[in-house]
């Protein structure tokens, strides 16, 4: 068989799965695997005592607009055990409750020295609108129901450990999907490595998939597609992003948990993955999440390790765009409509979220430069 070539990574950002390559995943996944053995910070080899300090003496901001454990957390130990320091951003006590702009901030921030800035934000695109009003990396850690990168390489990672493979593979996401950035992201990354995804829910949640609803398979009937399954993700309900949405959960239950009993439909052999957090005794039983099939927190692990390529790959790209660079001004100048949007104004009325209003309404994701 012919060698592959290996494909170079040139992205100072991670914005999306839309937008990148077979290749440029596989890479991705082929990095996060050798930082494998320092995702729970203890060495397997007794030799090596700490990961390889590609980050030493980098800075990177975790700018989190929303609530957050594993991402956050993930992030956080994934640079530092690259050797990088990590600033923690709070929203809620920030100067964006004084209406400051989200991109405002970036930049104030950028400008003490930054090489890559972690964003999670409640709107769509948001990470993008950073992206090109800052000189640093930025790494997607979910925007809206858009997309989670490195959520999807972590699910793609430990399902690969299992099956040694991507292809070929059955992969049901059930429930949420509607507002889930975690099972777009997924679909736009498997689907390129051969895998076929099927979203399973009830049509209330099968509803409002725009863009992506022509390009996936879809069923209302759990029990029927389980059969065929390699692996079962389940997501989370995720009632704060509910608005106007009528469930009647015993329905839902009835319908969509997974239960040992339902699972045992599914393959031999099959897992079970589940981003968290978890709605215990909702969308999925105790029996089931913490039982033999379940493979969530390895994906948890899984996510340290893919972040710590994310971020060393981004950051090596970045370094070799600022090497080759001619000098620039410290920041970009904005785009006439990245001005607009960036007045201390846009803040006001969206308070409560302590939010502006950049990124509304960009609707593509890209993986960017
Ligand atoms: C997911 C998210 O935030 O989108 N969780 C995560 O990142 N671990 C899914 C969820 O919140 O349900």
């Amino acid at each position: 068989m012919a060698k592959k070539t290996p494909v170079e990574w040139t992205r100072k950002h991670l914005l999306g799965l839309e937008d990148l390559s077979a290749g440029e995943i596989t890479h991705l996944l082929d990095a996060a695997e050798k930082f494998l053995p320092y995702a729970t910070g203890r060495t397997e080899r007794p030799a090596r005592k700490a990961a390889p300090q590609r980050l030493k003496g980098r800075t990177v901001l975790n700018l989190f607009c929303e609530d957050s454990t594993r991402t956050r957390t993930s992030f956080t130990l994934a640079a530092e055990r690259l050797g990088a320091r990590v600033v923690q951003f709070h929203a809620a006590t920030s100067s964006l409750k004084k209406n400051e702009t989200l991109l405002d901030t970036a930049r104030n921030i950028e400008a003490m020295g930054l090489d890559a800035i972690v964003i999670r934000h409640p709107e769509r695109g948001a990470p993008q609108t950073v992206a090109e009003a800052v000189n640093c990396s930025v790494l997607n850690a979910g925007d809206d129901a858009h997309e989670h990168p490195t959520q999807a390489l972590l699910d793609f990672l430990a399902i690969r450990h299992k099956f040694g493979r991507l292809d070929g593979l059955t992969v049901a996401i059930v429930g949420d999907i509607r507002h889930s950035r975690v099972a777009r992201s997924n679909l736009y990354g498997i689907t390129k490595l051969g895998s076929r995804v099927i979203f399973v829910g009830p049509p209330l949640f099968l509803a409002g998939l725009g863009d992506i609803a022509a390009a996936v398979e879809t069923s209302t009937d759990l029990d029927a597609i389980l059969p065929e399954c390699d692996a079962v993700m389940m997501l989370r309900v995720q009632f704060e992003r509910h608005e106007g949405v009528a469930l009647d959960l015993e329905d839902y239950k009835r319908g969509y948990q997974l239960t040992a009993k339902r699972l045992a439909r599914a393959k031999p052999g099959a897992i079970v993955l589940h981003p968290g957090p978890i709605n215990r005794g909702l969308e999925i039983t105790n029996e089931v999440a913490d039982g033999p099939q379940s493979v969530i927190l390895h994906q948890v692990t899984c996510g340290v390790a893919v972040r710590m390529a994310a971020l060393s790959l981004c950051i090596g790209a970045l370094d070799r765009q600022r090497k080759s660079a001619k000098p620039s001004p410290l920041t970009p100048p904005l785009s006439r409509s990245t001005q607009r949007l960036s007045t201390g104004r846009e803040g006001r009325g969206r308070k409560k979220r302590g939010l502006s209003r950049e990124g509304r309404g960009r609707g593509k994701s890209s993986a960017g430069a």
